[in-house]
């Protein structure tokens, strides 16, 4: 990824014009892999809070929501990502029911509702896009996600990456729970995957 990727301005021209791109994967294989955690997350006090990161043109979102899942947050710190998210929820189910917030990965608590917590949080290349900006600043969008996490919340993170969270200092213990294979253009070439991680906090 080019190193202008982490900067807002960089997605504010790119989404002047683009309003669906999926990143790595589509929603819908992406949320195969996100199912069993979802699951096991369901309780009968109330549905998974689920907080989507950086959603882009993405329409994850309503793959949470063509399975019952509505409590779904949807942020990004450029606004035209958001409105492009609304548009595809209203396109797809006729009305708007998710939340879409304008904040900051790296700064949660800024644009969240105080003590706001999730059990489940999920982003799929925005780890890549915010490590564009270096170390630290993946270490602030980490740290700024534990704070988020509700008790026994994880979360999941979808990076072309099989080093991403090679990093000193993570507040998490990480596990590797798909490689996704990428299609190949000619049948020589190399195999290249986009690797899913499952983030737990540390105590
Ligand atoms: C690589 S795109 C991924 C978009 C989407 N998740 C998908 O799968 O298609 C990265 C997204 O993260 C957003 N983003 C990057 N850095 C961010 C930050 N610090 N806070 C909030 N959003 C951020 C960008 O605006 C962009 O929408």
């Amino acid at each position: 990824m080019p190193a202008n990727f982490e900067k807002q301005s960089y997605w504010h021209d790119r989404f002047q014009s683009e309003t669906s791109f999926e990143w790595l994967a589509s929603s819908e294989s992406f949320m195969c892999l996100v199912e069993p955690y979802l699951y096991a997350l369901s309780h009968e006090e109330h549905p998974p809070r689920i907080l989507q990161l950086g959603s882009g043109t993405s329409d994850l979102q309503n793959s949470f929501r063509s399975r019952g899942y509505l409590d779904v947050t949807n942020i990004d710190y450029e606004p035209l990502a958001l409105e492009r998210g609304r548009l595809l929820e209203k396109n797809a189910f006729g009305d708007i029911k998710m939340k879409y917030v304008v904040a900051d990965v790296t700064q949660l608590s800024d644009g969240l509702p105080a003590n706001q917590r999730f059990e489940l949080i999920v982003d799929k290349s925005t780890v890549d896009a915010v490590s564009c900006g270096g170390e630290a600043a993946l270490l602030r969008m980490a740290s700024s996600v534990k704070k988020s996490l509700a008790d026994g919340g994880v979360w999941i993170s979808l990076s072309y990456s099989s080093i991403r969270f090679e990093l000193e200092g993570l507040p998490f213990d990480v596990e590797i729970i798909a490689k996704m294979p990428t299609p190949k253009l000619k049948i020589n070439d190399p195999d290249i995957y986009h690797w899913c991680y499952l983030l737990r906090p540390k105590p």
